[in-house]
């Protein structure tokens, strides 16, 4: 029952499962009906009446925000024994990153550029979340970020459509398994459809204008990646895109969503977000916001009570046809009958213990937090450390903070039990002296609600007197030591939802602390905890050794002390260009060559106060070892619209240790229907060498790859052109060909 199934078929087939709930739509009244689209919030913040009473009388077919396998089970007997239609409930849950094992945070796990250990952490997830009796869960997160200010940047994949596309198919199938309803997996659930990382300015929630040609080419790859991997469900965006609201939006609901991708899951609102209809300007009130939603195919209301409230009425009075209801009925009731419920519709209450103990859960955490950390700096090869350094130092308030080290989304009944930095340091070296200093406190100026609901709460702010001791006691134990280890970010609550930022600076005095701790002439190595790009222009030119280890999980300090000391070897490329300077965003590799190239004098600077240039670019990382990338070909110099060519490279370890490359493909299409971006990541390989060890990479190009939206023919095409192939170690690769495509 709770063993994941990878390569198992379907003990049901589609006609079964259609003829099913076909039979049972015939036996729910109207009332009935309307509940199945109702998602109740367990949650005590939730207004209206409780859950109980609610499922008691049918009014709803899933729950959100309870996490207590008891209480799943005590409210499953009310639907299937009390309520009149006595159709079980699904129960959802936002297992974003883990469920008790905690991995990386999604853009450290893309940064791993490794979709195996992708799909291998959300397997690991679904497999305690389904042992805790949860069902469904509100991942994978898809939204394209290409603004580093936007707090939900964390919880993506980053900036780019191609790693996007690869990270959300990996995803879909460690939740989903081989099929849905696999044993030990959750339903998936695609979202925030779509755009929602396109916020102006990005602050979250404000709208968002994107046109078709981004859409389609950049914001909607991932989704679609998630519909071909057969994800169960989707949810809709808060915001407005292009001034209609997402969870209103027919476009993309029901035209390109089913229409143009054929998806055939359920659609469930973001919550409370049928209701904003109203907030929004949208609807005239809660009755209209519940007919436009479901009209536009939204097919579950989560939170809002307004489907409950308003649909029987609206569908009495014939203003929406039946046959809508039902078509949104039948597919929450598929998604049921294949997960199995009506058979077992319980928990059994002792297997989540046995599920969480399982040590492969937390090995695979450990590895994937390896995995996903990128060496930024690297000078004098200070990194890796000798385990036979006597006394070291580690400063900053993050480096023993458990909420930091597992990062976004703990909230709802989370028990933290990471292993943090410090924790990971002590144990890697039981026998050095290993001080610890936390430094001033690092605070948000603005709290907000998400602050007092994770684990850890809200804090008290320092007072400037205890923050200058703690800064002076800082700078006294980094004296001693023969090593400062600095353990600089944000905290969790500083990204993730209501968690934007204007600036990308080091929060709070940590940079300061930075500075004096570097004076003292010692050497000093920096461990970022951070969900976000920061804008770390000091310590990029001053700080010998940089290591981005993100909000890294359960397991972060020992994999953080595995790398500091060359048990494993930094092998994670960043997902996001890091920008100098929060003003700059958005800033991504993939854009436009405008008529003034970026090198040319005269007309370069895009602005006179700062380069704009990267501080860090778009697939970049370090390694204890270094490649070579020789012998690039095209298998055909030129190919015709349509066919594909293969491009090849060997990889060499030219160093001394074993380690990790992800050989990256970019092209430029020179000319055609539309102007193209300067670089378009088209393909990518994370493969490990011996030193001296060479091995060929090929990547296919083909329509996929060389078609494009495009505005000026209001279509996909693929053009006859010249294309600009690059491969190499990051997005300014340098190793070129060309390969012609004609008509
Ligand atoms: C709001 C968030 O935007 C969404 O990502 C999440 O899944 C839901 N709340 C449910 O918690």
């Amino acid at each position: 029952m709770d063993n994941p199934d990878t390569t198992g078929t379907a003990p049901w087939s589609d006609a079964d499962v259609q003829a099913r709930v076909e039979a049972l739509l015939k036996t729910l009244s109207l009332a009935e009906k309307v509940g199945q689209l109702v998602q109740i919030g367990a949650a005590d913040f939730v207004p209206g009446p409780k859950p109980d009473v609610v499922i008691r009388q049918g009014g709803a077919g899933s729950v959100l925000w309870l996490n207590d396998t008891k209480r799943f089970n005590a409210l499953q007997k009310i639907a299937v024994e009390e309520s009149p239609s006595k159709i079980p409930l699904l129960f959802a849950l936002d297992v974003i990153h883990g469920y008790r094992t905690i991995f990386p945070v999604p853009l450290a796990l893309a940064a791993s550029w490794d979709p195996a250990t992708i799909e291998g952490a959300q397997s690991v997830a679904a497999q305690e979340a389904r042992a805790a009796g949860l069902h469904w869960t509100f991942a994978p997160m898809l939204d394209i970020a290409r603004d580093a200010r936007w707090g939900r940047i964390v919880e993506g994949a980053g900036e780019d459509p191609y790693l996007g596309a690869a990270v959300a198919a990996a995803q879909v199938r460690g939740f989903q398994g081989a099929y849905l309803g696999a044993p030990g997996r959750v339903v998936a659930c695609a979202k925030h459809f779509a755009g929602y990382g396109a916020s102006d300015g990005g602050r979250d929630y404000d709208p968002v204008y994107l046109s078709e040609n981004q859409l389609r080419n950049v914001y909607f790859p991932p989704f679609r990646a998630a519909v071909d991997a057969g994800v169960g469900t989707f949810m809709s965006a808060y915001m407005d895109l292009n001034d209609v609201p997402a969870t209103g939006n027919r476009w993309l609901l029901r035209d390109v969503l089913r229409g143009e991708w054929g998806f055939g899951g359920f659609v469930v609102s973001d919550a409370f977000a049928v209701g904003n209809l109203v907030t929004q300007g949208f609807a005239r009130d809660a009755r209209d916001a519940a007919q436009r939603a479901l009209s536009a195919g939204l097919d579950v209301d989560m939170a809002s009570s307004t489907y409950l409230d308003h649909l029987t009425g609206l569908i009495e009075d014939g203003t929406i046809p039946l046959e809508v209801l039902d078509d949104a009925v039948r597919t929450i009731l598929a998604v049921k009958v294949r997960l199995g419920l009506f058979e077992q519709p319980y928990t059994d209450e002792g297997l989540l213990a046995e599920v969480i103990a399982r040590p492969e859960h937390r090995a695979e955490a450990r590895r994937a937090a390896q995995r996903s950390m990128v060496l930024l700096r690297n000078e004098g090869q200070l990194l890796p450390l000798s385990k036979s350094l006597k006394h070291i130092t580690v400063i900053g308030s993050l480096a023993n903070s458990k909420e930091a080290t597992e990062g976004s989304w703990m909230v709802f009944g989370h028990v933290p039990a990471a292993v943090t930095m410090l924790e990971g340091l002590r144990a890697k070296l039981p026998d050095a002296t290993i001080d610890y200093a936390p430094g001033p406190e690092i605070n948000r100026d603005i709290p907000s609600w998400f602050e007092s609901a994770m684990a850890g709460g809200s804090r008290a702010p320092q007072s400037p007197e205890d923050a200058e001791s703690a800064y002076q006691a800082a700078l006294a134990t980094a004296q001693r030591a023969d090593l400062i280890i600095m353990v600089l970010g944000e905290h969790a609550n500083m990204s993730g939802e209501a968690a934007s930022r204007a600036s990308l600076d080091l929060p709070g005095r940590q940079e300061e602390v930075l500075k004096a701790v570097v004076a003292l002439g010692k050497p000093v190595v920096l461990v970022l905890l951070n969900g976000r790009p920061l804008s770390i222009n000091w310590a990029a030119d001053h700080v010998p050794a940089i290591l981005e280890a993100w909000e890294p999980g359960t397991e972060g300090g020992h994999a953080v002390a595995d790398i500091l000391f060359g048990d494993a070897n930094p092998g994670g490329k960043l997902p996001v260009t890091f920008p100098r300077k929060g003003s700059h965003a958005p800033l991504y590799y993939a854009r436009n060559t405008t008529h003034s190239p970026e090198e040319s004098p005269l007309y370069n600077p895009r602005y006179w106060d700062g380069l704009p240039t990267p501080l860090y670019p778009f697939g970049y990382g370090l390694s204890y070892t270094t490649f070579a990338l020789t012998n690039l070909a095209v298998s055909a110099p030129q190919v015709r619209v349509g066919d594909s060519a293969s491009v090849t490279v060997d990889v060499t370890n030219t160093g001394a240790v074993a380690g990790d490359e992800v050989v990256q493909l970019y092209i430029h299409q020179r000319f055609g229907s539309d102007s193209r971006p300067m670089r378009e990541l088209k393909g990518f390989e994370r493969i490990t060498l011996q030193p001296g060890e060479t091995r060929p990479v090929s990547f296919a190009l083909g329509p996929a790859e060389l078609g494009y939206w495009s505005s000026h023919a209001g279509q996909w095409v693929q053009d006859a052109t010249t294309i600009d192939l690059w491969v190499g170690s990051d997005s300014r690769a340098t190793l070129h060909t060309q390969l012609v495509v004609t008509a």
